[in-house]
């Protein structure tokens, strides 16, 4: 049986798409939600041309009421039954309740080679460390921040002119490879690592 696959995003969605236009053939996914907290966000616009049902959650009428802003993301996306759900650049602090709703089956980019650099600003952190090499992870979430059994990772030189902006590109077009052939292997079952070489 085919899944359906929510994604959640806040703003442009270039992995977004890449997951969407990856999801065709013998795919063993499909897409069935765009979903963003910003109204604004580029990639709703680019999910309704790929004529990817969207909608968006604005988490700011709830006034920092998470739990609240949790429920009617929860109703939202199961209106549409997902089996799984990716986050893909969506940009809000997740609590234990909603990642407890998609235990096992919510799936997360962040890009840092994980367990180094959760959070914020990866790639200024992993240039003011000296780090000689950066990547991007795919992961399962879990009720920790940017936690959760490790699915794949594929890694990229630092360069010794780089900046932030810089490194970041370099790593986004990794993003954009990772992100569909661990998605394409979660949804056919196999949990194993995946490691990708520049
Ligand atoms: C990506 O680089 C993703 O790894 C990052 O946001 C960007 C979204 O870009 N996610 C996080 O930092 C999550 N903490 P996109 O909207 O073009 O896919």
């Amino acid at each position: 049986m085919t899944k359906g696959v929510a994604i959640l995003i806040s703003g442009g969605g270039s992995n977004m798409v890449k997951l969407v236009e990856s999801m065709q053939g013998d795919h063993p996914a499909r897409p069935v939600l765009v979903l963003s907290n910003q109204a604004d966000a580029g990639g709703i616009r680019k999910a309704a041309e790929m004529g990817v049902p969207t909608a968006i959650v604005d988490h700011r009428p709830f006034k920092g009421d998470r739990s609240a802003f949790e429920a009617e993301l929860i109703r939202v996306i199961d209106a549409t039954a997902p089996d799984i759900v990716c986050l893909a650049g969506f940009m809000r602090i997740l609590t234990e309740t909603f990642t407890g709703h998609y235990a096992g089956r919510m799936l997360n980019i962040h890009p840092s080679l994980l367990p180094k650099y959760r959070g914020l600003h990866t790639h200024a952190r992993a240039i003011e460390a000296g780090d000689t090499e950066a990547g991007c992870t795919v992961h399962e979430v879990t009720a920790e921040l940017d936690d959760g059994p490790i699915l794949g990772q594929a890694r990229v030189p630092i360069l010794p002119e780089d900046t932030p902006d810089a490194l970041a590109a370099r790593v986004l077009t990794q993003e954009h490879r990772l992100y569909p052939q661990a998605l394409r292997r979660f949804a056919a079952g196999d949990r194993t690592r995946l490691d990708l070489a520049p």
